[in-house]
Parts: C-alpha cells; sequence; structure tokens
C-alpha cells in the first residue's frame, strides 16, 4: 500500500513521549532488569523502525517482534541489537536466523532436533540462541509440564548447536481486578522453572501490565509493549503507577465545506438526514486507512468543538457536523488535543468495543506517521 505523503491526514508520532514512557519504567522496574521494546506489528501501528530507535535512545537493550521478517527489518535498517522473535517460526528458516544473530521462541523438542539437524548439515559456527516457552495458562504457545521442561534441559545438555539463552511464559490476565488467574500463572511458573538445574540468563514473563503492576514476578527481562505506546494496557480499569504519555496524535482537515437545506442526506444509505442551515464538512479519512466504519456518530475535534461523524464513513473520506462555517484546511483531530478538548486512543476503543492496541494496528500505512 502506498504511504499517503501528498495529503493531510497524518499520524504525528511522539518519539519524545517514547523515550519517557521507557524512561519512567526504567526507573519503576527492579534493578538489574533489562527491558526490551516490543516492536511488532509495525510498533503497533507506529513504525517498528522509528520506535526502535527512540527506544534504544531511552535506553531498550533488546527488541521484541513476532514474526521472522519484522526482525529482518531491524536488522536491514542496522539495529545490531539482540531481537526476540516471541511467534513461533518455521524451522526451515534457521540458518536465516542463526545467520542474523537473531533469538526465537520454541515450544516443541521436534522443532529443536530439527532445527540442530539443519544447522549441523549447514556447518555454522553460530548458534542459535532460543526462549523455551512456557504455556501456564495462556493456552497459545509453550511447553506445559515439568517433564516437558525437564526434558528441554536435558536436550540442551546434550546439543550443543542452540544456545538456551531464556525461558518465558505469558500472562492472560496481567491487566485485570481479580488477580487469581495471574497468581495461578505465576505459581505454575516457578514450580516449572525451580525443575531447571541451571536457569538461563534471561527468565522473563513481563509485558506491560506484569510490569505496571506486578513488581517482583520472577523476571529479569520485562517485554515492554503497549505502555511505551503511552497507553494504559488495562484500557481505563487500573492506575498507572505512573503517568504514560500519549505517543499518536491524529490529524486531518476539512476538505469540503457545504450548508445544507432540510431533509438532504449525507453518504452511503443516505442515514443522516439535515436540518436546515447545517453545516456538514468533509474529511479525507475513511476505513481504508483504518478508521473504521463502526466510527459513525463519534466525535472529531474541530477548533476545541466536538464534532459528530454523520452518516456512513466511506472508504476514504467521511463527514462531519460543524457547529458554524469553518475555512478549508481548518484542523480536524481525530485522536488528541484541541485546545481545550482531548479526544483519546482509549475513547476510540470503547467505542469500537474493542481495545486501543487494535485501533493503532488497524491504521494503515496510507497515512503517513511523521515522527516529531
Ligand atoms: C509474548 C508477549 N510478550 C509481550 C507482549 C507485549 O505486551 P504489551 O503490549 O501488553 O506490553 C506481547 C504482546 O502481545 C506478547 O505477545
Amino acid at each position: 500500500m502506498v504511504v499517503g505523503i501528498h495529503r493531510k491526514t497524518i499520524a504525528y508520532i511522539d518519539t519524545q513521549a517514547i523515550i519517557s514512557n521507557i524512561q519512567q519504567e526504567i526507573q519503576w522496574m527492579d534493578k538489574g532488569t533489562a527491558l526490551y521494546a516490543v516492536v511488532k506489528a509495525d510498533g503497533y501501528g507506529h513504525g517498528a523502525v522509528e520506535v526502535a530507535k527512540a527506544a534504544r535512545e531511552a535506553g531498550a537493550t533488546g527488541f521484541c517482534v513476532a514474526i521472522l521478517d519484522e526482525a529482518l527489518e531491524l536488522r536491514k535498517a542496522g539495529f545490531t541489537e539482540p531481537i526476540l522473535i516471541l511467534g513461533l517460526v518455521d524451522v526451515a528458516y534457521t540458518e536465516l536466523m542463526a545467520s542474523n544473530k537473531l533469538s526465537v521462541a520454541v515450544s516443541s523438542i521436534k522443532w529443536l532436533d530439527q532445527a540442530q539437524a539443519i544447522l549441523k548439515k549447514s556447518n555454522r559456527t553460530e548458534k542459535l540462541a532460543v526462549h523455551v516457552a512456557l504455556d501456564t495458562g495462556m493456552g497459545r504457545i509453550g511447553f506445559k509440564t515439568a517433564d516437558e521442561v525437564q526434558a528441554v534441559e536435558k536436550w540442551f545438555e546434550a546439543n550443543e548447536s542452540l544456545y538456551f539463552e531464556g525461558i518465558f511464559t505469558h500472562f492472560a490476565k496481567a491487566d485485570s481486578r481479580d488477580e487469581s488467574h495471574f497468581n495461578q500463572q505465576m505459581e505454575k511458573f516457578n514450580v516449572l522453572i525451580s525443575n531447571l538445574h541451571q536457569k538461563p540468563p534471561f527468565v522473563h514473563t513481563a509485558n506491560s501490565a506484569t510490569a505496571l503492576w506486578h513488581k517482583g514476578c520472577s523476571s529479569n527481562l520485562i517485554r515492554f509493549g503497549i505502555a511505551m505506546y503511552g497507553l494504559n494496557p488495562s484500557g481505563s480499569l487500573l492506575p498507572e503507577p505512573y503517568p504514560l504519555k500519549p505517543v499518536m496524535r491524529i490529524s486531518s482537515e476539512i476538505s469540503h465545506i457545504k450548508q445544507m437545506q432540510e431533509g438532504e442526506t449525507i453518504g452511503y444509505g443516505a442515514t443522516y438526514r439535515a436540518h436546515e442551515g447545517e453545516w456538514i464538512g468533509t474529511i479525507p479519512i475513511g476505513y481504508g486507512d483504518g478508521w473504521r466504519r463502526d466510527l459513525q456518530g463519534h466525535d472529531v475535534l474541530v477548533e476545541g468543538h466536538r464534532c459528530e461523524i454523520v452518516g456512513r464513513v466511506c472508504m476514504d473520506q467521511c463527514m462531519i457536523r460543524l457547529p458554524y462555517e469553518v475555512a478549508e484546511k481548518t484542523e480536524v483531530v481525530l485522536v488528541g488535543q484541541s485546545q481545550n478538548e482531548t479526544i483519546s486512543m482509549q475513547e476510540i476503543a470503547d467505542y469500537l468495543h474493542t481495545i486501543h492496541y487494535e485501533v493503532t494496528c488497524g491504521l494503515t500505512t496510507r497515512i503517513p506517521r511523521k515522527y516529531i
């Protein structure tokens, strides 16, 4: 998809806010803990490479991604820091990962056997670093039993071409008021790793929510994602231990304005019928940009006023009801502050009955990201 560089619909990314969020976490986390910035899904829609640069400046010592191509994008951009691929990767790419000095999550002995065979055959000297995933109650990937953990440790003792760099789990409810599921997972993790004779260098459990609300959670590495982007992992459920700074602001402009006559309609399906004299503005953003169709009825900000999106959101444009006539090219704020009014990413997520993660990840590359 092309990047819409010749348009005024822009997502501004405040790199100082990224730096501030990470630096606050570094102050908050236990000493001796490493922080890896999670930049998967193109940095949650913020732009992986630019986010990674800011994160490194703030003190992140490595990165987490979900798929091999995201790791290769960082290597291609010149990052030499450790990169951990959190998702499972087809064993066929073992050599590619080893030659790029990547670390990868692993969830089966069969995978380890196959990777070992591939590396032996290739006569490569680099070892592939592996983080063993434990499923303690997320139900996604990972070994589940003490027997399996013991078998994995024996496997590494007997085989040399893979390096046992880490062991980790992922919590399903670290952002919840009810801590029972979290505590069950924590206990299971602690029992499983107690079966190891020697722990690998990284033992990790913490995503943002765990880092913010569950200090001392058997983690010497924090996989810091959503909070780095200035968004509260719990939505608005749990208070932030330090104030997170929102990173993304989305704005556009009035591309067209007109005054309506009584009963004239707006948009596909003619779902909005105007009243006499109403001012309707058009803004160049639509569901082709990830500005979802369900946002009909939600507000945007013009000169500090909340203005409703009227009629259906089209693929590339949508229409808003203005309180008075404004000039073409007047700024429209879709996420962020305009005078004394603010629309947060959380407000958009609530309106869409989803989470802010999905909103930022869903913004397409057609909206240019500008770094400030
Ligand atoms: C295994 C793992 N660790 C860490 C993260 C980062 O989570 P968050 O963005 O909530 O900090 C994710 C995100 O989905 C993940 O899947």
